[in-house]
């Protein structure tokens, strides 16, 4: 059995890129692996939040990882800040990494634009993903491709812990998706979809009705020659728009080249958009189900706990490896 760990960020609107990136194989490891899944709502504060929405958005994080098809008797499910040992141990990995491999995180990069009001939580983000992620002796961290800079720069540290001090930590391995990985956004398929972007239309959130989701399909991006073809460099927005239909389908793009040949993007964007609905459609009714039963804070309490025992003996582990406390 290997030990899972993975996190989504409580910062609202949820979407597909995440679900096949991330969420999809959260379900898929949990069977038969050692899964525990987190909330990282200390990662969210690296830029300004709303208390009342960040609240909110912790729950519908929660509510989303049960409603895509997590179990919380197979998976543990909690929330980051009721752990202490994530801030207690991403302060050992501080003084063992350099502000040199800091700034040269490309999220960093695009996220301070090299302003010195930039937070220093924002700067030391990578760490606190490390510490994450060292907490729980991961073996496997399943993540969209954007995290691959971050999966390295944990493996640096702990491999230079492991070093200076002997064996503390298991060096942990990304998990990505072929299709999922990463799902571009609708407008401009050469940026990926993300949750912030002004343009509602860029994405498709898991909690949007049927009639939003056909209307950004439909005004999805594409291009002029008619042809539903896979093709990155060429034709990027039916490429994402394959890799969509794909991945919500199980159908390989061969054969949806196929489907579709001659035939134009009409009629593939038509039922590309059944294609989500589908999928989608029974998430929400789980999420709606879910989200303000008590079972949910009873989930994510008993999730703490038992994060917490987990916690408590790798923050021995490595005080004791370090000569800290009595
Ligand atoms: P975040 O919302 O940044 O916490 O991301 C949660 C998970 O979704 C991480 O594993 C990301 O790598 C993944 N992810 C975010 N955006 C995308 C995208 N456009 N395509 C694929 N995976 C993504
Ligand atoms: N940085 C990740 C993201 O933005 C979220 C994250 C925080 C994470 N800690 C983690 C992912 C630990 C995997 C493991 O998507």
């Amino acid at each position: 059995m290997k030990r899972v760990f993975s996190g989504v960020q409580p910062t609202g609107n949820i979407h597909i890129g995440n679900y096949l990136g991330a969420l999809k194989q959260f379900v898929e490891l949990q069977d038969s692996n050692e899964c525990i899944y987190c909330i990282v709502d200390m990662h969210s504060i690296t830029v300004p939040q709303d208390p009342k929405i960040l609240r909110k958005n912790i729950l519908d994080v929660a509510a989303l990882y049960l409603a895509v098809g997590l179990d919380p008797k197979k998976s543990i499910i909690f929330v980051q800040s009721d752990v202490p040992g994530h801030a207690e141990l991403s302060w050992i990995l501080m003084c063992n990494s350099y502000t040199g491999e800091l700034s040269r995180m490309t999220q960093f990069k695009q996220k301070s634009k090299g302003s010195e009001s930039a937070p220093t939580g924002l700067f030391t983000y990578p760490i606190l993903m490390a510490a994450d992620i060292l907490l729980y002796d991961t073996d496997v961290v399943p993540v969209g491709n954007d995290q691959k800079q971050h999966i390295e720069i944990t493996r640096d540290i702990a491999e230079r812990i492991n070093n200076k001090y002997g064996k503390t930590f298991i060096i942990p391995d990304g998990r990505f998706l072929k299709a999922g990985a990463r799902i571009m956004s609708l407008d401009d398929p050469t940026s990926k979809m993300s949750k912030s972007a002004e343009n509602i239309h860029s994405r498709i959130s898991l909690l949007d009705d049927s009639n939003k989701i056909k209307k950004s399909i439909m005004k999805a991006t594409t291009d002029s020659d008619g042809i539903v073809r896979f093709d990155i460099e060429n034709k990027p927005g039916i490429s994402n728009l394959l890799n969509i239909y794909s991945a919500f389908s199980g159908i390989s793009i061969n054969d949806i080249e196929k489907k579709y040949e001659g035939i134009g993007y009409g009629e593939f964007k038509k039922d590309l958009v059944s294609v989500v609905n589908d999928s989608i459609s029974p998430i929400q009714k789980n999420f709606n189900e879910i989200r303000n039963s008590k079972e949910l804070l009873d989930i994510l309490r008993d999730g703490a706990e038992r994060a917490n025992a987990i916690s408590e003996k790798t923050i021995k582990r490595v005080k004791d490896k370090f000569g800290l406390g009595l």
